[in-house]
């Protein structure tokens, strides 16, 4: 078993990057801008927010942080997305998610400029990528995608299985494993929460993506010998061992697993911090796509 290093390449992605934006900058080019707006205070959304201003910062751009109480309205929020759209000095921005329960999540995500909408989650980001056409793909599959290229997994022919289908991971997943281009060219089955023997798809999946949320989900009698393991879960578990009595884990059961699987990714480390990188490249690409 060999690990798919996430944290390695999105240091050596990042390291891309910020040589492409100094080189913009040395250019007479402004530094690419990435706004977030935060609701409310959930801790798990709060930390993936930190993460990706900081990344901001390493790769030289300049980053905005909104953060609002989570009984706003949602015209108060829209207001501020507007707001965003027509601000000329930021080139992209994330509505993290998810929004407290009384706000519409798709009617904030409609409000955003595409052309500004570095999460690809705005529909006409989403049916260009469905298309096959240039467009900023959403930052978790984007990175996945990434991550098995810059691996040299040639995925071509073999049978991906997506566990999940949410829009931000599942869906746009399946869409990429099957598009005609190298990584791609898969025979994908999508499974979710209402599949009949789940197990029956995933031994004959050569691939594997665990996009479920729920600990340790998929276990080593669920995977066939050699196959190719990416966990996209961040799942916070207790443990007594840790000074904070928690840590966080994947969707994938990691010790048992390994022992089958040619390729893995470990949580942390590795889908993770292909997820930040390719915000970043979203939003260098929004920068140098603009006008402004
Ligand atoms: N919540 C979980 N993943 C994401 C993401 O990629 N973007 C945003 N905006 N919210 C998320």
């Amino acid at each position: 078993m060999k690990l798919l290093d996430g944290k390695k390449l999105s240091l050596e992605l990042q390291t891309e990057i910020a040589a492409e934006v100094e080189a913009h900058v040395a250019n007479g080019g402004r530094k690419p801008h990435l706004a977030a707006i935060l609701i409310g205070d959930d801790p798990a959304s709060k930390a993936y927010v930190g993460h990706k201003v900081k990344a901001c910062a390493k790769a030289g751009f300049e980053s905005s942080l909104i953060e609002r109480e989570g009984d706003i309205s949602q015209s108060e929020l829209l207001d501020m997305v507007r707001e965003l759209n027509e601000d000329d000095s930021i080139d992209g921005f994330i509505v993290q998610l998810p929004l407290p329960s009384h706000i519409d999540n798709q009617a904030v995500i409609e409000a955003v400029k595409p052309s500004k909408d570095v999460d690809g989650f705005h529909p006409e980001n989403v049916g260009r990528m469905a298309l096959g056409l240039p467009t900023f793909l959403p930052a978790t599959p984007g990175g996945i995608m990434t991550l098995l290229e810059r691996n040299g997994v040639k995925t071509t022919g073999m049978h991906a299985v997506v566990i999940g289908r949410s829009d931000i991971v599942g869906n746009p997943m399946t869409t990429l494993l099957s598009r005609n281009a190298e990584p791609g060219n898969c025979t994908v089955t999508q499974c979710h929460s209402r599949t009949v023997d789940l197990k029956s798809h995933t031994l004959k999946a050569d691939l594997i993506i665990a996009a479920v949320g729920k600990p340790h989900f998929v276990t080593a009698d669920m995977v066939k010998e050699g196959a190719v393991v990416v966990d996209v879960g961040i799942n916070s578990i207790e443990d007594s061992s840790r000074k904070s009595g928690r840590r966080l884990t994947g969707d994938v059961d990691f010790d048992n697993v390994a022992e089958k699987c040619s390729l893995i990714t470990p949580v942390p480390g590795g889908v993770g911090p292909m997820t930040i990188a390719t915000l970043l490249q979203n939003t260098l690409r929004a920068r140098l796509a603009s006008k402004r």
